[in-house]
């Protein structure tokens, strides 16, 4: 049998399969951050994953960038996950939320009173952002104070606590894709003179503290982290991923951490040959896998579980046709990101099961 269908260990988990669904933003939620009741049959549709990873979830308003992206900040978002949670649950299936802030990636337009977005410096990303009405250039972030650090991981911390209440296996924290951990540590957007910036040790400084509360809610065994190094989204520039990325993870341990989920996107450098032998949870390989390079990666052990985004968003029952070989569905970009059932709780499953 596929190592692919074999149990594996993911911090205090057994999950029952080494498939796991990637996180995806699919902006279904509406205008005050409350998740679809409809994303309860979307979730449940999928939770034949040994593992399922949310959407994006912002932990406070501030950390908002995208439109109708769900939050876990508000007594009405923590109620709207609970059936979420539930339906996934009732199917046998188990989920995490990822923790999503995206700090400089936002626009005054999508936060609290018109706010700038936060990041570590006043470093304005290039490109726009699709906010309400449309395309707009985004603009110089507002830098954060060492006090509005401490606040920023104080609200990790809250949201990991509701996460919790919702009903989630645990949470993942989001430091990939030109998010505001990733800012953290990138120094084109870390330009700090202060504990935050400049060294290593001071770059990855937030995503170290980040960690340690939301361990401190959860506990190490509830807690993933990913991360993408070189990926280069939303306007990133690293002077010194490998340094950055191995540091980081040799700093791990001491947060006993259930996973470390590694998306690479054309790096250079073969990441999972220096970052899985340094960590010592459970370790994730994901970004642009089929079936035969999973199973490789699993075979080879250069993966202890294997992740998959848009074939698990096309082919709910990815984990059955896999198993027999079926065709997958492709699937439809046009509805990533709109408001309904079309392109999110509408995909067949094969028809003889
Ligand atoms: C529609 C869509 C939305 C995504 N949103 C997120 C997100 O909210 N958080 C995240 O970490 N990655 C996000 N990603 C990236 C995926 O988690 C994954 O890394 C990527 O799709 C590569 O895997 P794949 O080639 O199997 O799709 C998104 C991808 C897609 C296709």
């Amino acid at each position: 049998m596929s190592a692919l269908f074999t149990p594996v260990q993911v911090g205090r988990y057994t999950l029952r399969n080494r498939m796991v669904m990637a996180p995806m933003t699919r902006s279904r939620a509406d205008d005050a951050g409350v998740p679809a009741i409809l994303s309860a049959t979307y979730y449940a549709q999928r939770a034949s994953a040994g593992l399922i990873i949310s959407e994006g979830v912002f932990p406070t308003a501030l950390g908002k960038g995208y439109v109708r992206t769900p939050g876990i900040e508000t007594e009405a978002q923590v109620a709207a996950w609970q059936p979420i949670t539930d339906a996934v649950h009732a199917q046998g299936g188990r989920i995490f939320l990822q923790l999503m802030h995206c700090g400089r990636i936002s626009h005054p337009s999508m936060l609290p009173g018109g706010a700038s977005p936060v990041a570590p410096s006043a470093v304005r990303p290039k490109g726009q952002i699709w906010t309400a009405t449309g395309p707009q250039d985004m603009v110089t972030p507002h830098a954060l104070s060492v006090a509005e650090i401490a606040q920023v991981v104080e609200d990790y911390r809250l949201a990991a606590r509701r996460a919790l209440t919702a009903g989630f296996d645990g949470v993942e924290l989001h430091a990939a894709s030109g998010y505001l951990p990733e800012q953290f540590l990138s120094s084109g957007s870390n330009q700090r003179e202060d504990v935050y910036g400049g060294s290593v040790a001071n770059r990855t400084r937030f995503v170290r503290e980040v960690l340690a509360a939301l361990v401190a809610e959860a506990g190490g065994d509830r807690v993933g982290l990913k991360i993408s190094p070189e990926m280069h989204f939303n306007d990133i520039v690293e002077d010194h991923p490998q340094e950055t990325y191995t540091y980081l993870v040799e700093q791990l341990p001491e947060f006993d951490l259930a996973y470390l989920h590694v998306a690479l996107f054309g790096a250079q450098v073969d990441y999972h040959a220096l970052l899985k032998p340094r960590f010592h949870g459970a370790y994730l390989v994901g970004g642009g896998l089929d079936q035969a390079q999973a199973e490789a990666a699993l075979a080879g052990q250069r993966a202890d579980a294997v992740v998959f985004g848009s074939a698990f968003l096309a082919n709910p029952d990815l984990p059955e046709r896999f198993r027999v070989g079926a065709a997958l569905q492709a699937p439809d970009k046009d509805t990533f990101y709109t408001p309904g059932a079309k392109g999110y709780t509408d995909y067949p499953f094969l028809l003889v099961r």
